[in-house]
Formats: structure tokens, sequence, C-alpha cells
């Protein structure tokens, strides 16, 4: 609760607490289809599990969220657009995404975004029984080394061969699941 208002304070939006999510990609027919959504690393993968972090000192003293090995999100500011990692590390981690296209995320206790990096144009609509979380050029899977990084698809480039577009589609969730995402 305490860390979900933190971050809504700190991304100056109306976030209440409970209005964390999870993803899972649709393309029917293709390898990527129902895929959960995870971060590590500092990377966006669809497969796998979240490579997630809490430290001695925050475990010790009983803090350390249930970690079930999902990734969890949240719209950080709606008006811009902005989504941030459903993580309870003060000062939140946010998603941004690098001049490659590549969705990121910023290391805990900086917030720091690379330069010409954009943290803008997402966007969540809920349905009856799920939402879809939407960028503003549409999501795109490519396989590196086995591995289905996510990028937001660039307007003045075409999608690559080794890329599938797909789907996000959204699960509330009541409560972060980890206490900060890896970026290393
Ligand atoms: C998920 O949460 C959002 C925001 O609180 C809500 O509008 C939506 O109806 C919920 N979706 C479901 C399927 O419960």
């Amino acid at each position: 609760m305490k860390a979900a208002f933190t971050l809504a304070a700190l991304s100056g939006s109306l976030v209440a607490a409970g209005d964390y999510f999870g993803v899972i990609s649709a393309r029917s027919a293709s390898p990527i289809h129902l895929l959960p959504m995870n971060a590590g690393r500092g990377r966006i993968y669809l497969g796998g599990t979240a490579d997630t972090f809490c430290p001695d000192s925050v475990a010790s003293a009983g803090g350390c969220p249930p970690t079930t090995g999902e990734t969890n999100f949240l719209v950080g500011n709606a008006a811009t657009g902005t989504l941030v990692m459903g993580a309870e590390v003060p000062g939140g981690q946010y998603v941004y995404i690098d001049t490659c296209g590549a969705v990121k995320y910023t290391v805990a206790h900086s917030g720091t975004i690379p330069e010409g990096a954009t943290q803008t144009g997402w966007s969540v609509t809920q349905g009856a029984s799920f939402g879809t979380l939407n960028w503003k050029g549409g999501l795109m899977a490519c396989n590196e080394d086995n591995t289905w990084f996510v990028y937001g698809v660039q307007t003045d480039s075409p999608v690559p061969d080794t890329c599938l577009t797909f789907d996000a589609l959204t699960s509330n969730q009541t409560e972060p699941d980890a206490w900060q995402y890896t970026t290393a």
C-alpha cells in the first residue's frame, strides 16, 4: 500500500493501490501466443520468469513481497502515458523505450533515462474480462538468442522478419510482486 502511494506521488498520477497488472502476449498460431511478459536485467521479454532482487536488509525485516516469478506493471501518469514497474523499491522503476525501440526500465534508486529514450505513449484500455496494454506504435517481440525481447514498433521502420507484433492482454493484480527487478 505504502509503496503504491509513493509511486503514485512520484509519477504525479492518481493511481490507487490495486491498479497493478500482469501482461500476457496474444498472437494466435505463433510461438509467442499466451506468454507472460516479464522483466529481468533491465529488459522486458516474453516467457520465462521475472528476475527480481530483494536486499538482505529488507528480507531480514520481513519486507520482501512474496515473489511468484511474475512481473507486474502500473500506469504511471495516465495523461502523459507513462508505465511503471510494479516494484516496491523506494523511488520505483520506470519503463522507457530506447532509441532502438527496446522496452527497458530504470535501475532502482536512479530514475535516469538514457538520452533519446521515450517514456510516454503507453495506455491501458479495460475490457470485461481483461484489459489491453498499448504503446502508440504497437508492440512486437524479437527473437534474440532464444529470448523474445519486447520492442515498441517504430513508425519510421518496418517490423523486422525476426519479430512478431502482438496484443498485450492485462490482468489486474492487487499488489506488487517484487521488491525490485534486476538491471544487471
Ligand atoms: C481492472 O482494474 C481496472 C482499474 O481499476 C478496472 O477499470 C477494470 O474493470 C478491472 N478489470 C477487471 C476485469 O476486473
